[in-house]
């Protein structure tokens, strides 16, 4: 039998970077919210049965969003920093989640993702026991610096830059993610957990578009990016 897809939309964060009134998954962007958007793209991708999305526990503006009422979401609340509420994502899948299902883990502030890397993402990885993630090769040289001196230069062939989704098997990243947690490891990405547990996730390039809006500059270049599609 094959493994059914679920989301993870981590979607409880505050957006202090952006510094704007609302938090950035609620800005609006060419008339929708960023949120809205993203849930889009992935609703866009037939393979993928639930997408749970993980809320601020104080968040007052989802209900507003056409996606609240989709039959294919679900919600839940957030943690403190963005593993927490992976984690918390996660375990609002226990129910219907098997251990050897595919978990796609997909940031709320990446609403210009395009379904077809989704797809392509879940082609490349569909037999491998354990998952991997979207990424972009590095397109500038790459320094080593400390301070503001260089050290020497890097191997671009051997650095990527990791973007989301990342798909892994829901138990496999589950007890990962708990277990660097546990031991008090900073996490930045799902990856990162499931390389603390030893595991080798595998690579799938994505698209330079698929960018986090993360500061105000950020705005215009997804407005561009999503126009470009519609
Ligand atoms: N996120 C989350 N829970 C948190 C922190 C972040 O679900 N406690 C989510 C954000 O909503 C975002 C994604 O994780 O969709 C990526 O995080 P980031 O870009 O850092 O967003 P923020 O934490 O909101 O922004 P900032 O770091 O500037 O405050
Ligand atoms: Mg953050």
């Amino acid at each position: 039998m094959r493994p059914n897809c679920y989301v993870v939309v981590p979607a409880a964060g505050s957006g202090k970077r952006m510094g704007a009134a609302v938090p950035k998954q609620y800005l609006t962007l060419a008339g929708k919210p960023v949120l809205q958007h993203t849930l889009e793209r992935l609703l866009a991708v037939e393979e993928i049965r639930h997408v749970m999305v993980a809320l601020a526990a104080d968040d007052g503006r989802w209900l507003q969003l056409p996606a609240a009422s989709h039959p294919r979401i679900l919600t839940t609340v957030g943690g403190a920093e963005r593993a927490d509420s992976v984690l918390a994502g996660l375990h609002a899948l226990e129910e219907i989640a098997q251990d050897q299902d595919w978990v796609l883990v997909h940031d709320a502030a990446r609403p210009c993702l395009k379904p077809d890397d989704v797809i392509r993402l879940l082609g490349h990885l569909m037999d491998d026991p354990v998952g991997g993630i979207l990424a972009l090769p590095s397109v500038d040289t790459l320094k080593q610096v400390e301070g503001d001196a260089i050290l020497g230069t890097l191997d671009r062939t051997t650095v990527w830059r990791a973007l989301t989704p990342q798909m892994f098997r829901y138990r496999l990243l589950r007890d990962a993610l708990e277990q660097a947690l546990k031991a008090g490891q900073v996490i930045t990405d799902e990856s990162n957990a499931l390389e603390y547990a030893g595991y080798r996730p595998r690579i799938v390039e994505g698209s330079p578009d698929n960018i986090k809006i993360t500061r105000p500059e950020d705005l215009p270049l997804a407005e561009f990016y999503l126009g470009q599609r519609s």
